[in-house]
């Protein structure tokens, strides 16, 4: 049977098996999807042995995204544009073909919950690698605007630079955010260490959606916060986590699983319905 796995460390909590193997059962595709936890400094011997053992593909979450990006083979346009891979193929030449997911998980997600993107303001919150990952599936949605707002503000500005040939895109600090956009990200990890990026509650009007790239079985503090600001729409990162493992099942199967069901399903299994 053909196996696949996720590389990460800690794993043990990961919901992709679960995904993966709702997506296989779905779709009537033959294959088994694990877990593999090597020590931090092992993850290169373990990602050749795994497809040395005849592995088809794996998807890779943290900390290893950015070595896997320099483990492959080949890399997809998106996947170097965001200088990490969460997905590789072994192809049928045999080339590990390292890919990333995660920003078109993101505007999948946005879009399925019905949010517009083209002509929009967006305000990202973050600058490392959740926030690189999304820059340009959501500059190719063509927003009006695209600000980066980050803690440390040289890494904004580096981001923006760095994007600003596929669209409008620029870096502010938090205190300089003024006006009013129509959709915040937080691809922060604040909320890891129960914490907040720090943005105006002003900033969080009645027209305004919010995204977490975080989830958990109860708000994000983020999106307490937007809550109680009375944003109009709030959104957590549980459908960006189904959306890019729909993405690389189909980059692995060649066949595109639905996502409603599923994610209805890890709702369910997490307690969230
Ligand atoms: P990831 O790969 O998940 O993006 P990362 O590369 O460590 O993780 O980046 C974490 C991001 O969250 C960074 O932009 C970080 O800001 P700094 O660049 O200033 O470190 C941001 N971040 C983490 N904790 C934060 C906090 N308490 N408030 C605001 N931003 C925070």
């Amino acid at each position: 049977m053909d196996r696949y796995l996720v590389f990460g460390h800690p794993v043990r909590h990961s919901k992709s098996p679960f995904i993966h193997t709702l997506f296989a059962r779905q779709t009537q595709q033959e294959l088994e999807y694990g877990l593999a936890e090597p020590a931090i400094d092992e993850f290169a011997q373990a990602l050749r042995t795994f497809f040395d053992q005849g592995g088809k593909g794996c998807n890779v979450t943290v900390p290893f995204k950015e070595q896997a990006f320099t483990l492959v083979d080949c890399l997809s346009p998106r996947a170097k544009r965001a200088g990490a891979v969460n997905t590789i193929k072994l192809t049928d030449d045999g080339v590990l073909l390292g890919d990333n997911t995660d920003g078109a998980g993101l505007v999948a997600d946005l879009k399925s919950h019905g949010v517009t993107l083209a002509d929009s303001r967006i305000l990202l919150l973050g600058a490392g690698g959740a926030a690189r990952g999304a820059l340009a599936p959501l500059l190719a949605e063509l927003p009006s605007e695209l600000v980066i707002a980050n803690r440390t503000h040289a890494k904004a500005q580096q981001l923006a630079a760095e994007f600003c040939d596929l669209g409008h895109v620029t870096a502010q600090t938090y205190e300089q955010l003024a006006g009013s956009f129509d959709l915040v990200i937080n691809s922060t990890s604040a909320s890891l260490q129960g914490e907040l990026p720090p943005l105006a509650p002003a900033l969080i009007h009645t027209d305004i959606a919010i995204y977490d790239m975080m989830y958990g079985a109860s708000d994000t503090a983020f999106i307490s916060l937007a809550k109680q600001h009375g944003a109009r729409q709030t959104m957590d990162g549980l459908g960006m986590l189904v959306e890019q493992a729909a993405e690389a099942f189909t980059v692995w199967r060649g066949i595109r699983p639905g996502t409603k069901q599923v994610l209805r399903e890890l709702k369910r299994n997490l307690g969230v319905i």
